[in-house]
């Protein structure tokens, strides 16, 4: 089999439709903007809410082993010294004395040219810049006041850890899921949603006892990939790749990192990590706590080791949206469609009125209301059904419902699916039926 190749043309294509369809938005835009910033309109909020939904899902509800949480995002620098992040929380960065450019000297192709101006032997020495954003909490600033904002969701579970176990009635080997926002204050942030200050993360932490810890490792790399999978990304744009020891975080003793071929190439999607017991160990000497459990069947106390699958919530939703781009050719004319899995839609059905004439708006209601209850829906009923059809396929809804003129004579509708345009009568004492046997819910 051939070697997959990155498609550069895809990611304009993609780019401009979340913007033409209400995916994402500049953030502030009308003061200008504020660099790379976004907010998720109508569509996204749907898309991102159904991509961490199916990941509690899968490493929440579907499991016995692993409870939520939801932590703070401030908290106080004792939390960032413990974990190593003040210190270690840094990227290398080089200032270009001809244009002023500002560059991350690892992501450099060569570390002595700049991309921007192309000059020689112009930069700066690198100076280690740490990446939390840090303010104050109360009206008071300075020392004593200060507090940042959480570069990751980790660190909550971590210090929640004795909590959860006194309270959640588990025991090694279980887990600690969360999703929210972390911030980063990013060198170069870019490629649309990939890298931003300001993003989600969906993060587990998995306590295990010391010796199963390879075990597990292996475990959580698998189902993490499987878990793209199952969602519809093509296995060639997927890969799982080991760090080498260079590239480990400072709390890391093996990482694999789940990559997808983006229209730039492969990058990262989630990290899978054997942080051992680096975090509860640092936590529980900063703060005084024990941080360990005692397992009364061995009578043995020992402190955990983690496994942390951590992936993007921003991401991935954008990774998922280019995985189910698709343009294919009907009478001349090209289509755009959304080819995601049920689960992720936006919108499962839209109900189209075939025309905005009173007659049919009781009935179209009727119908509304009929599937609103068990599934996102849209109603729109302006402009030519062809229209409405095509903005449905570009933001991937599975099932457009045409209720016209003779659904007021046979009590049916039209149901057209996405993927092949097929269309089916459906009686409206059988629809509901009809699209939950389709949309698996
Ligand atoms: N707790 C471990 C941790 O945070 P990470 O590899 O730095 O590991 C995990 O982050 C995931 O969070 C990444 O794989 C990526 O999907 C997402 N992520 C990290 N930085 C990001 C950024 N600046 N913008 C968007 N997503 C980001």
């Amino acid at each position: 089999m051939s070697e997959p190749s990155a498609d550069p043309a895809l990611f304009d294509r993609v780019v401009n439709l979340t913007k033409r369809r209400g995916f994402v938005f500049g953030s502030s835009e009308i003061y200008g903007g504020f660099r790379s910033t976004y907010d998720y309109g109508p569509i996204g909020v749907l898309l991102l809410r159904n991509v961490k939904e199916a990941w509690w899902r899968s490493m929440v509800q579907l499991r016995h082993d692993v409870v939520g949480l939801d932590a703070a995002i401030l908290s106080p620098p004792a939390v960032w010294e413990a974990s190593g992040h003040l210190a270690n929380f840094t990227d290398p960065l080089v200032d270009c004395t001809n244009c002023q450019a500002r560059h991350r000297l690892d992501k450099l192709e060569d570390p002595n040219v700049c991309p921007t101006c192309e000059s020689k032997g112009t930069f700066t020495e690198a100076r280690h810049f740490n990446l939390m954003f840090k303010t104050h909490a109360g009206p008071v600033e300075g020392k004593g006041h200060e507090v940042y904002l959480r570069p990751e969701t980790a660190q909550g579970i971590f210090t929640n850890f004795a909590n959860v176990l006194q309270t959640s009635r588990k025991k090694p080997p279980f887990g600690i899921a969360q999703i929210g926002k972390s911030f980063r204050n990013e060198i170069t942030p870019g490629n649309f949603v990939f890298r931003t200050r300001e993003f989600e993360q969906m993060e587990m932490e998995f306590f295990v006892p010391p010796a199963e810890v390879d075990q597990w490792y292996q475990y959580w790399r698998d189902q993490r990939f499987q878990w793209y999978l199952d969602l519809g990304m093509p296995e060639a744009s997927l890969r799982l790749r080991d760090h080498e020891a260079d590239e480990l975080s400072h709390y890391s003793s093996a990482t694999a990192d789940v990559e997808y071929l983006f229209p730039w190439g492969w990058d990262e999607l989630e990290g899978i990590a054997n942080r051992g017991d680096y975090d509860l160990t640092q936590h529980a000497n900063a703060s005084g706590e024990k941080l360990d459990y005692f397992d009364q069947a061995s009578g043995e106390r020992y402190t955990p080791h983690v496994i942390e699958p951590a992936a993007g919530a921003t991401r991935t939703a954008m990774a998922f949206l280019m995985a189910a781009y698709d343009e294919e050719t009907v009478n001349d004319d090209t289509r755009t469609v959304l080819r995601l899995d049920h689960r992720l839609a936006p919108y499962k059905v839209a109900v189209l009125p075939l025309s905005k004439k009173d007659t049919l708006t009781p009935t179209a209601h009727e119908v509304f209301d009929a599937v609103k209850g068990r599934w996102m829906a849209d109603y729109d009923e302006t402009q030519s059904i062809g229209k409405r059809y095509a903005r449905q396929d570009e933001i991937g809804t599975p099932f457009c419902i045409t209720v016209d003129f003779d659904t007021l004579e046979d009590r049916a509708v039209t149901v057209r699916e996405r993927d092949s345009r097929e269309q089916d009568r459906v009686s409206l004492d059988q629809l509901e039926g009809y699209l939950a046997e389709r949309l698996g819910s």
